[in-house]
Order: structure tokens, then C-alpha cells, then sequence
């Protein structure tokens, strides 16, 4: 059965056209009814157990397991994306002389830890159009670093023959699936990365200051970024912590966070989780694509060029956005980013076919 407009479970006022899920998700009401429940517990601290530090840690780490196909062992629960995707780079051999290949104009949370990684061993970081991958991956390439969806809106990596490519000349392989995890389909299980990180405050509808990185079995002998205690074995036994251990804990969670286990932020992701769980990713790929596809329809009719990709859509214009676009647009309640040369639209289940009309209106 198809999703239709969910506008009743999401906090987005009547006249309010938000088409910005890339940015900042639209709030859930039960994500927002759970962070809320989490402040007020945490007024109590006589009521908090010291299984409060663990237990819904887990719940979430098996979610988000679920939503990319994966095993909850597998996942680690991070603060930011940079700090995930530092993890990666800190745990990937990148011979000197080596080259790594990045997608030209990524996020900077997925370059930047590539140029320090590439001075650190004189390897060499190559930006290259999406078209231009495939080619580049070879036996002196050591680390491919993309996304599957680039955050500007309209343009997709083919993600399984870049992974088939990485796996034929032995290429690492990280992903940073924050504009796509959650309203596209994907399975780790297919894809077979090292590493695959997702921000949880855009497409997940989760909060802010919490990230996810899947980290391939291979990798789990890894070396943390820092040395929490929760992350040692047996760290949930209290009256024992200055025992101090070598072991961590199993599978991914050596590479934890400090502090994950926020009273807030971690019942709104189990929350948000939930939700797109019970929705499912492939039906919210499907009604946001044909959202996208309608309005590109409809904007083809007033001349305005929309290029859809699945759950986003980029606008462009012959030259360039004009600059007083954004502000007209949210003068009329209509609200987008402009990112690179286009203005992207990214929406989820609380839009329907009046933001279409509300957003072509505000264009005309
Ligand atoms: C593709 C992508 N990755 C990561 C992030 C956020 O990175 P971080 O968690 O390091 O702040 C964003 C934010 O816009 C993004 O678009």
C-alpha cells in the first residue's frame, strides 16, 4: 500500500511549506514527545539506573542496524559523521604514493579527513565527477570516499559498481549515506563497505548531535578514536570500573562515543527509528520519489527546470539562482537551501501536493 501524506505525526504549522529534510529533518511529534520525556526523567536522577546507560543504547544501535541491513554488532554509535568518518580513516591502510578518490563537491565531513589521511601518508586526494569513478578505482588507488546521493540534490552514485570496482582492486570503500539513508533503500550486505556513516538529524528524522558508522567486521580490532569506559568490557558493572580492562566491548561498540547514552537524544532516535521503520524505507523512497516526480511535471509546464532524484529534486536556473530567491521563497513560508548552483528541494511525508503548488506559486 502506498504512504500518503503523513502531515499529522510531524510539528510543521499549517502555513509552513518545508521542503528541507537535507538540512534539518521535519520534527516528529513522537520524537519530539520523546526528547521531551527524556528531559524530564533526567530532572530525576535518583530514578536512573545504571542500565539507563546502556540498555537503550543497544535498542538503537539494533534499529538502525535494521534500517541499512545489517547486524547491530556492526554499528557503532558516534557524535558527528567527521568523528565517524575519522575512525575510518585513522583504521584504513593508505600506502604512501597511494591515491584516494573522493567525489568532487562532497560534503566536507567526508573530504577533509581524506586530505588529512592523504598528508599524513603523502598519498595523493582526487575529487572526480560522479561519471569519472568507476575509472579512477584501480591497484594504486587505496580508499574510495563517496556518497550515494550528493547533498546538493539531483545527482546519484552508482553505488553497487562502485563497490563491485572496489572489491575487484581491492580499494577500500566509505560511504557517507546521510542524504539517502532512510529514504532510499540500501543494504551493507550488498554493498560490502568498510565504513558507512549517517548523520541521524536529516533523513533518519532523528536529533541533532548523534551519528551512526556501520563498520565492517574486518575492521573491529580498530583502533577508538578515544578511550571510553563505557566501551571496555564489562563497563556496566559500576562497583567494578577501576578494575581497568584491555578487552572492549564486542563487535563495533569499541568505536562508540563518549556520553552516547544522552538521556535526550537517544529515546528521540529510538523514536524516529521506530517511525521509518514501521513506515518502511522502500515505501518512503516510493512517495517521495513520486512527490519529486510531480513536481517536476508540474514545473515543466511553467518552464522552471527541477531535476528529480528520488526523495530530492534540484532546481535550476539558466543563470545561476538569483540571489533573492531564498528570501522571497521564505517571505511566501517556502523554504529550501540553495546549494552549488541550485536550489534543492527536499521533502518528506508531511508535504503534499499543495507545498508543489505553494512552491511554484512563490516561484512565478
Ligand atoms: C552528506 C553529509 N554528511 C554529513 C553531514 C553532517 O556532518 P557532521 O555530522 O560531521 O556535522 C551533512 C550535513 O549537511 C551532510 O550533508
Amino acid at each position: 500500500m502506498s504512504l500518503g501524506c503523513q502531515r499529522d505525526l510531524f510539528v510543521v504549522p499549517d502555513d509552513v511549506t518545508y521542503l528541507n529534510t537535507a538540512y534539518l529533518a521535519p520534527r516528529l511529534r513522537s520524537v519530539r514527545a520523546a526528547g521531551i520525556a527524556g528531559v524530564e526523567r533526567r530532572d530525576a536522577p535518583w530514578e536512573i539506573g545504571t542500565e539507563a546507560f546502556f540498555e537503550e543504547v543497544e535498542e538503537v544501535r539494533a534499529l538502525f542496524a535494521r534500517l541499512i541491513d545489517a547486524e547491530a554488532d556492526d554499528v557503532a554509535i558516534v557524535p558527528s559523521v567527521s568523528h565517524g568518518l575519522a575512525t575510518a580513516a585513522n583504521n584504513l591502510a593508505v600506502p604512501a604514493r597511494s591515491r584516494i578518490v573522493v567525489a568532487s563537491e562532497q560534503f566536507p565531513s567526508n573530504v577533509y579527513a581524506w586530505h588529512t589521511a592523504g598528508a599524513r601518508a603523502a598519498a595523493r586526494v582526487e575529487h572526480l565527477a560522479p561519471d569519472a569513478l568507476l575509472n579512477a578505482i584501480d591497484k594504486t588507488s587505496s580508499v574510495v570516499a563517496v556518497p550515494q546521493v550528493h547533498f546538493t540534490g539531483g545527482i546519484e552514485i552508482d553505488i553497487a559498481a562502485v563497490a563491485g570496482r572496489c572489491r575487484e582492486t581491492k580499494t577500500a570503500l566509505v560511504l557517507d549515506l546521510t542524504q539517502s539513508a532512510g529514504a532510499r533503500p540500501f543494504s551493507v550486505r550488498e554493498t560490502e563497505a568498510d565504513f558507512v556513516a549517517v548523520a541521524a538529524y536529516k533523513w533518519l528524522l532523528g536529533p541533532y548531535g548523534l551519528a551512526f558508522l556501520w563498520v565492517h567486521p574486518r575492521h573491529h580490532g580498530g583502533r577508538p578514536i578515544e578511550q571510553g569506559w563505557a566501551n571496555r568490557a564489562d563497563s556496566d558493572d559500576f562497583a567494578r570500573l577501576v578494575e581497568y580492562r584491555d578487552e572492549y566491548r564486542h563487535g563495533a561498540r569499541r568505536f562508540d562515543g563518549g556520553q552516547k547514552n544522552s538521556f535526550m537524544t537517544m529515546p528521540m532516535a529510538k523514536a524516529a527509528l521506530e517511525q521509518l521503520l514501521a513506515w518502511g524505507v522502500p515505501a518512503i523512497h516510493v512517495a517521495l520519489s513520486a512527490w519529486t516526480q510531480k513536481l517536476a511535471e508540474a514545473a515543466e509546464s511553467e518552464n522552471i527546470a527541477v531535476r528529480p532524484c528520488g526523495h530530492m529534486a534540484a532546481l535550476t536556473f539558466p543563470g545561476g539562482v538569483p540571489a533573492n530567491l531564498p528570501q522571497k521563497l521564505r517571505e511566501r513560508r517556502v523554504f529550501v537551501s540553495v546549494r552549488g548552483n541550485s536550489i534543492r528541494v527536499a521533502p518528506h511525508l508531511h508535504n503534499d501536493e499543495n507545498d508543489i503548488d505553494r512552491l511554484l506559486a512563490a516561484l512565478d
